[in-house]
């Protein structure tokens, strides 16, 4: 599936430096500092929707808006929420569903549930959200730029589907450990070994005491020809490329 079928999609997420979205039992872990969560407010305001799972929604409650506060920028067009819901199990209460922002909820033919009148329900596959499907239809309604920010089934989706054009990752400068601590990317396993995606590391920038790595998936016609750089050696010194 390439841009033409679907918007261009941006994935974005703050992992721990063990590679942990959230800590043990999935409870939210703020691993931004102050810049990387300028940062995520850059990216949300330069997009047309915002995506994520309703297990995020479950565990995190997002508000999923732009803070422009946060960005010293005027207050402009507030991008699209959409939520991955197959049989209908965002809360009543959450914060997606309070009518102030444009809401999309992506469901399947198993969903009875109704949503209030100022959400938009799009229903896309019979078990699970088939993600192309609707991945097609949000850009049939006008949607160009899509960022996908969670959690990680939601990631495993589509970084499996290869349904993105770039990926950035803050890496915080803390290891939360542990064995129910959710990893960056969920999912099942892989009949094989093999890795579900691919990707070409194209910019490593320091950022909060962490790292913002930005990836692309191989063989993508933005992939950059030469690796970023050369090996590292023991001592700290790169080889030249
Ligand atoms: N650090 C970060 O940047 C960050 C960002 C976001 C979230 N998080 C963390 O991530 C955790 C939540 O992640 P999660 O993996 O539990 O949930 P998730 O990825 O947010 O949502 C997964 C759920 O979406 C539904 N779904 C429907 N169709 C799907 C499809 N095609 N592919 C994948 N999922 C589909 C499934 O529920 P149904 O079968 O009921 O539809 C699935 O259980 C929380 O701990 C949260 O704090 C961290």
């Amino acid at each position: 599936m390439t841009t033409t079928d679907r918007p261009e999609v941006l994935v974005n997420c703050a992992v721990s430096a063990d590679g942990r979205l959230a800590y043990a039992g999935g409870r939210q872990a703020k691993l931004s500092g102050p810049n990387d969560l300028a940062r995520v407010q850059w990216l949300r305001a330069d997009v047309d929707g915002i995506l994520v799972g309703v297990g995020t929604v479950v565990a995190d409650d997002p508000s999923l808006r732009v803070h422009w506060e946060r960005i010293d920028r005027p207050k402009g067009r507030s991008p699209t929420r959409v939520i991955v819901d197959s049989v209908g199990r965002t809360p009543p209460g959450a914060r997606v569903l309070d009518g102030s922002t444009p809401t999309v909820v992506a469901v399947t033919d198993r969903c009875t549930r109704t949503f209030p009148p100022q959400v938009e329900v799009i229903r896309a596959g019979s078990d699970r959200v088939e993600l192309a499907q609707l991945f097609a239809e949000l850009k049939h309604r006008g949607m160009r730029k899509l960022l996908v920010e969670g959690g990680g089934e939601i990631l495993a989706s589509v970084l499996a589907g290869g349904l993105f054009d770039r990926m950035t990752v803050f890496v915080a400068p803390t290891v939360i450990g542990g064995s129910t601590a959710p990893s960056m990317v969920r999912g099942p396993d892989l009949p094989e070994s093999r890795p579900s995606a691919p990707l070409v590391l194209v910019t490593s920038e320091p950022l909060d005491d962490g790292v913002v790595l930005t990836y692309v998936p191989a063989g993508s016609p933005n992939a950059p020809a030469r690796p970023l750089s050369g090996p590292t050696h023991p001592d700290g010194s790169r080889a030249e490329p």
